[in-house]
């Protein structure tokens, strides 16, 4: 039987340099919250690093082996999840290049991330066939394993909702059969006729009022179906929601809680305000950072008092301390009852504790090399597989299986 896909969550990181707490704070731990729940793929998206950095592929090779280091030691874990490179499994590049045959150039256009990031990164030349095609690249990504959940940061969700709209059209154009009424209702025979009545139910009910909820057990009803193949399935799909048959599901965005993981000086940790602490970086640099963090420019002597509201060493105490700690900072600051360093001693002995056994783990893996290699190609394998069936059923579809 087919494995349904929908609880199927896939995301992607571009390996441009080393991890950071706003990355583990981000997205990691919530990866390692999914990884538990739903089956996860993960990947270091190489191609999409190359868009931007195909004049310096350097950065990309120098990153790749770390970022996966970093992902392991933060507690992903290969049991768990599907870690590999994307540019090890050609799938990827290939439903790609067929989705582009029927990507209308205004929908690249319009993503927003196109021309911010040409505004943004002015120094490199962005205006390549490659670097447009960066969101459709990611559409290959999703769709190839029919992922029913991506979870993405904002920034990132109009690339998630053009993949909606690429599968959409896919399935428009090529999942329509001539005779896919008569298909359908040999499909739904092959129910079983308590099954079949309680489909047509669902499906009544879902296009009759909209309600999602018959929609789910209409889906769930499919997914446990053993004799149902592949097709015969996405028929069944696509006749609960009222088109034609589903060859690629429309996935849908997971946005991450909201983490505002602040850097050394406030603003939002990235690498280009260079206000970093890096997962693996050295104990003594961190108290460093920590220690010569601004704070509220008011406070200009000891006795001064401050405003926990001006100052980005509070925003820390946001992520790291409870209640009672934060109402001691409160007090402390405004009655200049607690000095600076007093105020950051909690922070840093929290950061510090809390990427001490991820830099225990890291060593493991920085000292055997080939046991990273090895997960990232039993990852890359089993992606091959799953990919290789979509493959197949996207080029049936379009009549490329002489
Ligand atoms: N574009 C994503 C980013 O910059 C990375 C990415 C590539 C991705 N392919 C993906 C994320 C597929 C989710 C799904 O962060
Ligand atoms: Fe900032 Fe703490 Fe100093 Fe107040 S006491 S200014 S919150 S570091």
């Amino acid at each position: 039987m087919t494995v349904p896909t929908h609880n199927r969550v896939l995301s992607g990181m571009r390996p441009t340099g080393k991890l950071h707490l706003g990355h583990y704070h981000g997205v990691l731990k919530n990866w390692i919250t999914l990884q538990h729940e739903y089956e996860c793929y993960f990947f270091v998206a190489d191609y999409h690093a190359l868009t931007t950095h195909y004049e310096e592929p350097q950065i990309i090779g120098a990153s790749v082996m770390d970022m996966v280091i970093d992902w392991l030691a933060a507690g992903v874990n290969p049991s768990n999840a599907r870690l590999f490179v994307q540019s090890a499994v050609p799938q990827h590049a290939e439903l790609h290049l067929l989705l582009s045959m029927l990507t209308p150039l205004g929908w690249l256009e319009r993503v927003p991330s196109y021309k911010d990031q040409q505004e943004k990164l002015r120094e490199r030349d962005l205006a390549t066939y490659g670097f447009l095609g960066y969101p459709l690249l990611q559409s290959a990504d999703i769709l190839i394993y029919k992922a029913g959940l991506v979870p993405v940061g904002d920034d990132q969700v109009a690339h998630v909702e053009l993949t909606r709209e690429v599968a959409r059209r896919f399935n428009h154009l090529y999942g329509r059969e001539p005779d896919f009424e008569d298909m359908v209702m040999a499909a739904v025979r092959k129910m079983g006729k308590k099954n079949a009545k309680l489909y047509r139910e669902a499906r009544k009910r879902y296009q009759e009022q909209g309600d999602q909820e018959s929609l789910q057990h209409g889906r769930a009803l499919l997914d446990s179906q053993v004799n149902l193949s592949m097709g015969d399935r996405e028929r069944l799909y696509g006749y609960l929601e009222g088109s034609g048959r589903i060859i690629l599901p429309e996935p849908q965005a997971l946005l991450a809680p909201a983490s505002k993981m602040p850097g050394t000086d406030g603003q939002k940790m990235s690498k280009s305000y260079n206000n970093t602490i890096s997962l693996r970086e050295d104990p003594r640099v961190i108290e460093q950072k920590l220690r010569t963090m601004p704070t509220d420019p008011a406070r200009v002597r000891r006795n001064d008092p401050g405003d926990p509201a001006k100052c980005p060493v509070f925003q820390l105490h946001r992520v790291y301390s409870d209640d009672a700690r934060r109402d001691w900072v409160v007090e402390g600051c405004t009655t200049a009852g607690i000095g600076c360093l007093d105020c950051k001693q909690p922070v840093i002995d929290a950061v510090l504790a809390e990427l001490a056994p991820l830099r225990e783990r890291a060593k493991e893996f920085e000292q055997d090399p080939q046991r990273v290699r090895n997960i990232l190609q039993e990852g890359a394998e089993a992606a091959r597989d799953s990919a290789d069936e979509t493959m197949k059923e996207v080029k049936a579809a379009i009549g490329l299986n002489y």
